[in-house]
């Protein structure tokens, strides 16, 4: 018999056969009480009931509320997605701001798509949000300024660069990271050079609001083109 979903894994540290299947049945998402949600008085825009959510999440004490799942494509239509931390948001004309390195997968995904969806979920909640558009870069004092704006421990974790290569080991990190530092010190405008922040201008942003018997609450905003400056957003309520 597998292992109760309750205990460890086996003395030997493989789990048990069937262990993840019981894991997963043994915890039905959002069985617990979730904050309710009324679509008929919602703002006419999604910024606005997106910064009220965000808000809820922070005071409710989400974790880490502002990290989102950033979901691109290649070139020749592979989706690839990794999470990253929302910078910032345009109620009024609807755009959701990240930042990354140009020269990462998804700074080069978005160089040859600029097109993406940003997907949030509240677990205490039981909230997620969903935007998808188009994808556009900040001018390069923009991108610089928000950067010099950071932590110094976020600025030297930029500076380190080559995300997403092959690394040898730890020490080349550490090694890079007191490089990093010192470079900083010695200048501390300094930018790094793919530092890029990134707007994504929503054409659709999804509000969901779980129910713990499934009766769950969908609200879809839509605007017909992508022009930020188009208010026209509409509102439809989905099936579940
Ligand atoms: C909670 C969390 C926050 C993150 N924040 C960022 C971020 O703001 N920007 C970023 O480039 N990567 C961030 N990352 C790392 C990315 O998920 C990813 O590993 C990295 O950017 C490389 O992605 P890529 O190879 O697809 O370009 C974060 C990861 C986690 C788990």
């Amino acid at each position: 018999m597998a292992s109760s979903a309750n205990e460890p894994p086996s003395a030997d540290g493989v789990p048990a056969p069937g262990l993840v299947a019981e894991l997963l049945r043994a915890h039905p998402p959002m069985i617990r009480d979730l904050p309710g949600f009324d679509p008929d008085h919602v703002p006419h825009r999604p910024g606005p009931l997106f910064a009220e959510w965000l808000a809820i999440a922070v005071g409710s004490g989400v974790l880490d509320p502002h990290a989102m799942t950033l979901s691109t494509v290649e070139a020749d239509g592979r989706p690839d997605a990794r999470v990253l931390i929302l910078r910032g948001v345009d109620e009024e004309r609807g755009g959701w701001v990240f930042a990354a390195d140009a020269q990462t997968p998804k700074g080069r995904q978005l160089a040859a798509v600029p097109a993406a969806a940003l997907s949030v979920y509240w677990p205490l909640l039981g909230r997620q949000v969903r935007v998808r558009g188009a994808v556009e870069q900040a001018p390069a004092e923009v991108s610089a300024a928000e950067f010099r704006a950071r932590s110094l421990g976020g600025r030297i974790a930029g500076l380190v660069g080559g995300e997403s290569r092959p690394m040898g080991s730890m020490d080349e990190y550490d090694a890079a990271v007191t490089e990093a530092a010192r470079r900083l010190h010695a200048d501390p405008g300094l930018v790094a050079p793919g530092h890029t922040v990134y707007t994504l201008w929503a054409r659709e942003v999804e509000f969901w609001q779980g129910h713990q018997s499934r009766r769950h609450i969908r609200l879809l905003y839509r605007r017909p083109a992508p022009d930020p400056a188009d208010s026209a957003w509409t509102r439809t309520l989905l099936w579940p």
